[in-house]
C-alpha cells in the first residue's frame, strides 16, 4: 500500500492576477508526468459546490474551508491539489495549511493597475461602478501572504517564468 500524501499548491491573488492561468499549467505540468491532479478554481466551485454562497467576509471563508476539506479529502489519497482562489484572509489559507502534510502557498504577486489593465472578465469595471460589491481590491481587502513558499511577480514575468519558479520550488 501506498500511503503517500498529495501535494497542495495553493494559489493566492488580486482577481486578474494569474491564478488560472498558472494552475492550469501547473495541472499540465503533473499531467505530462502522469502524476495524478485535481485542479480547483473559484470560477468553477462557485457555480457547483459553492454556488449557494456569496462574497460576504463569512461566505468567502465557508467556501475556503469548503475547499480546504476537499483538498485534504483528495491529497489524503495520494492526489495532488492545485486550486486557484483569490483567498484573500491569512487566517483562512493558515486554516488550509494547517489541515495539509505538504502545502504550498503561492502569492501570485501583480499590483492592482496591471491587474486593472488585464480585467480578464471586466469585473474591476463593473466593481468601480457598483455593479458588483464586495470586490476584492476595490471594497473588498487582499491580505498580502505572510510567508509564502513562492512568491511569482505576474506583473514583470511571463507565465513561462512564472511557472518555472514554482516548479524549481516543488521538484526540490
Ligand atoms: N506571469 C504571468 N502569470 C500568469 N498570468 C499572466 C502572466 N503574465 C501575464 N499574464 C496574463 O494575466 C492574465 C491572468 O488572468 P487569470 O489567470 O484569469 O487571473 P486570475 O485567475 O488570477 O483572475 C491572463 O490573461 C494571463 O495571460
Ligand atoms: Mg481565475
Amino acid at each position: 500500500m501506498n500511503n503517500k500524501k498529495g501535494i497542495v499548491i495553493w494559489f493566492t491573488g488580486l482577481p486578474c492576477s494569474g491564478k488560472t492561468t498558472l494552475s492550469k499549467e501547473i495541472e499540465k505540468y503533473f499531467q505530462n508526468r502522469d502524476l495524478p491532479i485535481q485542479r480547483l478554481d473559484g470560477d468553477v466551485v462557485r457555480k457547483t459546490i459553492s454556488e449557494d454562497l456569496g462574497f460576504s467576509k463569512k461566505d468567502r471563508d465557508i467556501n475556503i474551508k469548503r475547499m480546504a476539506y476537499l483538498a485534504q479529502m483528495l491529497s489524503g489519497h495520494g492526489i495532488n491539489v492545485v486550486s486557484a482562489f483569490v483567498s484573500p484572509y491569512q487566517t483562512m489559507r493558515n486554516f488550509a495549511r494547517a489541515l495539509q502534510e505538504d502545502f504550498v502557498e503561492v502569492y501570485v504577486k501583480c499590483e492592482k493597475e496591471k491587474c486593472i489593465e488585464r480585467d480578464v472578465k471586466g469585473m474591476y469595471a463593473r466593481a468601480e461602478k457598483g455593479e458588483i460589491k464586495d470586490f476584492t481590491g476595490v471594497q473588498d481587502p487582499f491580505e498580502e501572504p505572510c510567508d509564502p513558499e513562492v512568491t511569482v511577480n505576474t506583473k514583470n514575468e511571463t507565465v513561462e517564468e512564472s511557472v518555472q519558479k514554482i516548479i524549481n520550488y516543488i521538484e526540490k
